[in-house]
């Protein structure tokens, strides 16, 4: 009996648990209810009663060295299984994930805002829902101007001493800055903007645009031609060129509409430039007496210039995006074409 014991004492010492597999049988050869440990408790029955509780103690002794082993590699087996799940691979590439892409439009305007960021100007922006004062009235619109007509603007609120409109222009944002602020002024203003027209490819009844204003003494139209040639230059290359056609604005004298020299064809003629070799990007002059004075900046000491351009038509002229609607129908086909510099 005695030997027996030391047998299974040995056999337990020497037996190998390296996983779950061998844990289990371990278990079941021990201590299961047919497992030696077992059986030696049904032989202590045939033991004459004055070594019963020798013999007795020695089984329970071993049953709890067997026991011991059990939880001890239980528990070894658990914590190296956990550790394992915790364990990084950092030289796995980590999964990609689809960040987005900007929208064109945005990706123009920022390049546009940073050209003139780089000579000075700041960037201001307004409200989209304007009063009758900053979108025609400040900027020297007479009464019976055009634009003023349901026609041609959304109309938001109308009586006798209110009219909200959403702006037609961003011109709106510069009275608002000529208003609060005494020259040098030296500022563009980015936004969206309103027009009651009927959707097409070449209309929207909304847009964006970016208009420029630069209020200083002795400010003249030498300064202005020269900034909008760096301008265009920035924007399109170095080889570009620019022209001046006389044009009108209410807010504005003189006022001219700006080409630059086809960057498609190179000026030589294409049906985007419909074969002048010029494309318009936008309109400026110098900012009318009348537009100074109303927004109290003194126009015998001040003068000043402005100009304004519509970012889908320089987006077109860039990416030769050929439908205006694309900018607004989230075609993530078309959206995912862009990528910023
Ligand atoms: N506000 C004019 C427009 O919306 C553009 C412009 C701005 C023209 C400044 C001249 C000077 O068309």
């Amino acid at each position: 009996m005695v030997e027996n014991i030391e047998t299974i004492q040995n056999a337990i010492h020497q037996f190998e648990i390296t996983d779950q597999k061998s844990l289990e049988a371990f278990r079941i050869e021990f201590l299961g209810s047919k497992g030696s440990v077992k059986e030696l408790y049904n032989f202590l029955k045939t033991v004459p009663n004055e070594q019963k509780k020798a013999v007795g103690q020695q089984i329970n002794d071993l049953r709890v060295i067997a026991e011991e082993k059990l939880n001890l590699a239980k528990e070894t087996l658990e914590n190296s299984s956990s550790t394992q799940k915790e364990k990084i691979d950092t030289s796995r590439p980590g999964d990609s994930f689809s960040v987005g892409t900007r929208h064109p439009l945005s990706i123009v305007r920022n390049e546009i805002i940073e050209i003139f960021n780089r000579i000075g100007y700041t960037v201001s922006e307004g409200p989209e829902i304007e009063d009758d004062w900053h979108n025609f009235s400040a900027l020297n619109f007479p009464p019976e101007h055009p634009a003023r007509d349901m026609q041609d603007t959304f109309f938001v609120e109308k009586d006798d001493d209110m009219e909200l409109a959403l702006r037609t222009h961003t011109s709106s944002v510069q009275v608002r800055v000529m208003e609060s602020q005494q020259p040098p002024i030296r500022t563009i203003s980015p936004g969206r903007v309103y027009r009651n027209e009927a959707i097409s490819a070449r209309a929207h009844c909304f847009f964006h645009q970016i208009e420029g204003l630069y209020i200083d003494k002795n400010v003249s139209f030498a300064d202005l031609k020269q900034t909008l040639l760096y301008f265009a230059k920035e924007l399109f290359g170095e080889k570009t060129e620019i022209r001046l056609r006389p044009s009108y604005f209410p807010f504005t004298e003189p006022s001219a509409e700006v080409d630059v020299s086809c960057t498609i064809c190179n000026a030589k003629g294409c049906n985007v430039c419909k074969y002048t070799g010029w494309l318009e990007i936008l309109g400026c002059g110098m900012v009318d007496p009348n537009v100074l004075e109303a927004s109290g900046i003194d126009s015998t000491k001040y003068s000043g210039f402005a100009f304004g351009m519509g970012i889908e038509r320089i987006t077109q002229l860039k990416y030769r995006v050929n439908d205006l609607r694309l900018y607004s129908e989230n075609d993530m086909r078309f959206l995912t074409q862009f990528t910023s510099a």
